[in-house]
């Protein structure tokens, strides 16, 4: 980042699930304002046509990384990449995944990859790209959050916390950063037309189309806000409603709401 906090033209951002949904939209974003780029995601083939298109239309440069950030193996060699990478600018912690359904019944191993993914990984790549970065007293990092964090989510219990976490752990790091020139920001999105519903099992019919984002516009919002030095971006006005009345109403009726309209999203 540029002094005057705008994400600056040169250098290179790393963005986790670069290869598609809102992770694509981070990566054609910052190609566009001229950032060299590493796009990480498990599906080696899945990353190539993005990567392809970006240096075709931008002319930066752009790594690949093929690798499953829920394994240590994976995180390692993403980990390792950020500690050394030349001119780190901005990290990007965007790869995650959902699952919906009666805790009890999942498939606890699952539930742990989320946890893995979603937070530790996110975790231990801020540590990193902050190793690098308050040194130099310059650099940003998002961590791609949801408005789920936002309050407990029945039938999406784990994918709820493991928000939460990112949305609070974020927040704790901008107050320590305050001064440093290094910028963090929680990025909590609400619906966005990507694969995530469909892999995550939602019925897409529950919910209404004002409730909609694309994910250019999701990026847009969290990269205007990240020139502001924002801690949370929420972007949408119907999420901001949203989280409004989630943080100022009664826990009791929050999680009452959230579990009949749970009912009716999950398949
Ligand atoms: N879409 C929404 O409505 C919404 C709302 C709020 C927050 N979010 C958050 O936004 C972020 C991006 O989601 P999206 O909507 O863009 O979903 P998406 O289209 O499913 O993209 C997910 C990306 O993460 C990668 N990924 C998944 N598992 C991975 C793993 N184990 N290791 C490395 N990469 C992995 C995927 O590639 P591979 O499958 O090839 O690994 C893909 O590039 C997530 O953190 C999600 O929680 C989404």
């Amino acid at each position: 980042m540029t002094d005057n906090g705008r994400v600056g033209t040169r250098g290179r951002a790393v963005v986790t699930g670069g290869s598609s949904g809102i992770g694509r939209a981070f990566a054609e974003r910052l190609a566009a304002r001229g950032l060299d780029l590493t796009l990480v995601a498990r599906g080696a083939e899945r990353l190539d046509a993005p990567a392809q298109e970006i240096r075709a239309m931008h002319g930066v440069d752009v790594q690949t990384i093929a690798a499953d950030l829920s394994t240590p193996l994976g995180l390692d060699q993403v980990e390792a990449h950020v500690r050394q990478v030349e001119g780190l600018r901005l990290l990007v912690n965007n790869a995650g995944f959902g699952t919906t359904g009666p805790f009890a019944q999942s498939d606890i191993d699952i539930e742990e990859q989320q946890i893995r993914l979603n937070v530790l990984a996110v975790v231990r790549l801020t540590h990193a790209a902050l190793t690098r970065m308050v040194p130099t007293g310059r650099g940003g990092i998002i961590n791609v959050s949801s408005v789920a964090g936002f309050q407990p989510g029945p039938l999406d219990a784990t994918y709820a916390a493991t928000k939460a976490y990112i949305t609070n752990f974020t927040e704790a790091l901008y107050e320590e950063l305050r001064g440093s020139g290094v910028r963090v920001q929680a990025l909590c999105p609400g619906f966005t037309r990507t694969a995530f519903q469909q892999r995550a099992g939602w019925s897409q019919r529950a919910v209404p189309g004002f409730a909609w984002q694309e994910a250019d516009d999701v990026v847009e919002a969290s990269l205007r806000a990240l020139g502001r030095n924002q801690a949370v971006c929420v972007p949408g006005w119907h999420n901001k409603v949203l989280v409004a009345t989630s943080t100022k109403s009664p826990r009791a009726l929050v999680r009452r709401i959230s579990g009949i309209f749970s009912c009716r999203a999950f398949r």
